[in-house]
Formats: C-alpha cells, sequence, structure tokens
C-alpha cells in the first residue's frame, strides 16, 4: 500500500498536473497544523510534516498533498534526490520518526551510498542504490577510497588504507631533505603530483589547463605558446 502512494506521489512530482488528495484524514489535521491553509497558487513548495521525518506536505501550484520520501531518503526543503527529499545524512530529523530500512539485494535502503556488502575495509568501488536497485561507482578521482562515514570518497590516509599498490608509489621514510616535509611532494606524473601524508601516498591531480612544474612541484598553468604547440601537434 505504501509503495503504491511513493510511486503515485513520485510519478505525481515528476509527471503530473493532476491533484492527488490523500484520503488519510490524520493528515489533514497535521496539514493544518503545520502548513498554510491557503497552498501559494503558483509553485512547488515542500512542507515538513510535524511527526515523520519522512513525510512532508507539497503545494504544486496551489493543490495541497501529502507525500512521501522513498526509503532512505528523507524530507529537506532543498533536497532533490527525489522530489523535497534528501539522503538521509544530510537530514537532521530531531525527534521525528525515522522509517526502517526496506532492503534489497545489494541495498541496505532503497536510496542511499553504502559499502559494497563484501567490500574489504580499502575499497575503490562502492554502491549507489536507486529505487533499490544498486549501480556499482568508482571514486573519482584515482587514488581515493571510498569511506561510509562520509558517504564519500576520501585520502587513504583519512580511511586508514594503504593506497601503495593502487597508485604503484611508496612514500620514503623520514624524507627531512625534501622541500615539502613534513608533506613530501614527488613527481608523479605531467598532471600528478604525489604528496605523502602519514606515510601514505595522495595523488593530487593538477587542473584542466595546468601541468606539473617538476622543479617546484607545483602545478602551473599551460603557456599559450605550449598550447597553441600541442594544438598543432595534434592537429597535423
Ligand atoms: C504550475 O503552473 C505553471 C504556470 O501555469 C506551469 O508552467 C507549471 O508547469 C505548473 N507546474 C506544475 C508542477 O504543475
Amino acid at each position: 500500500m505504501k509503495s503504491i502512494i511513493i510511486l503515485v506521489a513520485v510519478y505525481a512530482i515528476f509527471n503530473c498536473s493532476c491533484q492527488i488528495v490523500s484520503a488519510n484524514p490524520a493528515f489533514q489535521e497535521s496539514a493544518v497544523a503545520e502548513i498554510p491553509l491557503n497552498c501559494p497558487i503558483e509553485g512547488v513548495f515542500g512542507y515538513p510534516h510535524p511527526k515523520a521525518c519522512d513525510e512532508y506536505f507539497q503545494c504544486t501550484n496551489g493543490t495541497l498533498t501529502h507525500e512521501y520520501c522513498p526509503n532512505g531518503l528523507l524530507f529537506s526543503e532543498t533536497g532533490h534526490v527525489v522530489g523535497f527529499c534528501a539522503y538521509s545524512w544530510n537530514v537532521d530529523c530531531k525527534d521525528k520518526t525515522i522509517p526502517k530500512p526496506i532492503s534489497s539485494p545489494g541495498c541496505p535502503y532503497q536510496f542511499g551510498f553504502f559499502a559494497e556488502s563484501d567490500h574489504s575495509p580499502c575499497n575503490v568501488f562502492y554502491s549507489e542504490c536507486s529505487w533499490g536497485v544498486p549501480q556499482r561507482r568508482q571514486c573519482e578521482p584515482h587514488g581515493l577510497f571510498y569511506d561510509d562515514r562520509i558517504k564519500g570518497c576520501n585520502w587513504p590516509d583519512q580511511v586508514g588504507c594503504s593506497s601503495e599498490s593502487l597508485l604503484n608509489f611508496k612514500c620514503p621514510d623520514e624524507d627531512k631533505g625534501n622541500r615539502y616535509w613534513p608533506y613530501p611532494r614527488y613527481y608523479y606524473n605531467e598532471a600528478s603530483i604525489v604528496t605523502c601524508v602519514q606515510g601514505q601516498p595522495r595523488l593530487v591531480n593538477c587542473g584542466a589547463d595546468e601541468l606539473v612544474d617538476a622543479a617546484s612541484l607545483t602545478c602551473q598553468p599551460v603557456h599559450k605558446e605550449e598550447e597553441t604547440v600541442n594544438v598543432h601537434k595534434r592537429r597535423f
């Protein structure tokens, strides 16, 4: 039943200018308590539910509806993963109710980012779940590991992982002569530098129009003359 409501709600948000009025009488009471009786005639607005963190009210061009965030998402006025819903870790529910997980193969919740189930703690892959279907994602740029605490990719030293084999680079011990000590830097390739933090290499990529200057070990803008030369090289 709930999933039907969710599907209808989502259909309404994305596809439909139809009117949906909830049959749940409780909604009418709480709606009166929390949100304006008059929906603004024009525009789409979301209003928090007083008790449930995953529910909300929506005014769509003057029509009020009761909406449910898909599992793993919670109401947020600025949320936009689906409707007015954001990933749960970005929402502070205070003392509102939080729904139980609805899991499916590869997805603890229907929406979210998750460590792979067979994961070693140091994995460059993670799962992005959407409507209960996992998609395998890889940390970008190269050299980062998935960190479930931040629901994103992080430096190897921050996750307690070794990136030596990933980057095929080993930080020299105690390289105090390095001008960038205590974060010594090394040339990696023409577009990247390695900097060592707690003995683990971090790969730092230069910007799109930059290259590594090997003498200073910094990223420097590509000079116009070189750019022209490169263009000619490519063209002929
Ligand atoms: C709301 O009304 C505007 C103006 O009439 C219209 O362009 C828009 O598509 C409507 N939005 C929805 C979600 O129905």
